[in-house]
């Protein structure tokens, strides 16, 4: 069953155009002028129950504002959005009991209440029965380790504990589907992989709908089947998470800090220069042709190396790779 249908969605903002000066700003107060902002741009996506979706795209693609249209938050400027068959703005309060949100950057709970009240609060919000409460209750505290942190304040939590409570208090009514807008961000590994366990629990055992918006890769990797790649409001992948990986896993960048510029030097084929600088050098290599030693060894033969590192093809590079034709048909 489709559990969240988008067709066509868009959201246009307008944003008031500044003026220079006094006269400017007055031009301004009496006939303020606008510019448009297309932050999402006829996107199309249908998600299943119980499926668990990447939704990526580097800084500013249009997650937070898609994520904001299936909330009910933000209304679409045009196309429209379907959340367990209802129209999320318009139904807001029936959507709401119906789904959870947490926002990585900002906290939804009572900042000065003790963590334990502002769970009570939310089960009364939500008339989670008394029985079914403790049991979550916990269920949560174990997995998610928030036992010592029932009598915290939420302003007195560090960002790991404060997301592992916003995750609690956001599942305890155990919404049909859930939106996670960065909730890794600015998290260390080990809090990183609880909540990736806690989703991926929460996933199998009640099959929620998750959607999950990261710009880390590492999040998407464990977590889902299927990622959905959004660049300047565009959709421009949707399929599984395997095709990019064997895609682009299959490419490592190597950076070499040269004593003297070159810029012509031969490389073992399945190798090329991406990027060239004085005295540093990018080398692409497709893994399944050739080594990072035969191409490091490669390029040794020919200059004087100081340094060299291997790096991991990251989001950017591979929206950029996507846009130069690297998944060809398979991707529209
Ligand atoms: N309330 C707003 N008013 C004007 N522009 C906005 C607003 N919210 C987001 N934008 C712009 O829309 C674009 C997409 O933003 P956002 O959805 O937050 O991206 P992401 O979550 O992928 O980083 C950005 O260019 C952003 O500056
Ligand atoms: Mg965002």
């Amino acid at each position: 069953m489709s559990v969240i249908e988008v067709r066509e969605l868009t959201k246009v903002f307008k944003i008031p155009k500044k003026e220079i000066g006094l006269t400017g700003a007055i031009k301004a107060l009496f006939m303020p002028k606008y510019e448009q902002k297309t932050a999402v741009d006829r996107v199309n996506f249908q998600i299943d129950e119980g499926e668990v979706v990447g939704y990526i795209g580097v800084n500013g693609a249009g997650k937070s504002t898609t994520i904001k249209m299936l909330t009910g938050i933000l209304v679409p400027t045009s196309g429209h959005a379907r959340v367990l068959g209802r129209d999320p703005h318009k139904e807001r309060v029936a959507n709401a009991r119906e789904i959870g949100v947490v926002f990585g950057q900002r906290t939804q709970l009572w900042w000065d209440l003790a963590f334990i009240e502002s769970l009570n609060l939310v089960a009364r919000i939500y008339q989670v029965p008394e029985t079914r409460y403790k049991k979550l209750l916990d269920q949560f505290a174990e997995m998610l380790e928030l036992k010592e942190l029932f009598h915290v304040p939420i302003r007195n939590m560090s960002l790991g504990q404060k997301m592992r409570a916003e995750l609690a208090a956001t599942l305890i009514h155990e919404p049909r589907v859930v939106y996670l807008d960065e909730p890794t961000i600015g998290l260390d590994l080990i809090v990183k992989e609880r909540i990736r366990e806690f989703i991926k629990e929460q996933n199998q055992t009640k099959s929620t709908t998750v959607v999950l918006t990261t710009h880390d890769l590492g999040d998407i990797e464990e977590l889902c089947k299927r990622v959905i790649i959004i660049d300047a409001g565009r959709l421009i992948y949707d399929g599984p998470i395997e095709t990019i990986k064997q895609q682009f896993g299959k490419y490592r960048e190597i950076t070499f800090e040269t004593i003297h510029s070159s810029e012509r030097v031969t490389l073992p084929s399945g190798a090329e220069t991406t990027h060239v600088e004085p005295r540093r050098l990018t080398v692409r290599f497709d893994r399944t042709l050739t080594t990072a030693s035969q191409v490091a060894a490669a390029l040794m033969n020919q200059i004087e190396v100081k340094d060299f590192s291997l790096s991991e093809p990251d989001l950017a590079s591979i929206i950029k790779q996507i846009y130069n034709g690297a998944l060809n048909r398979e991707a529209a």
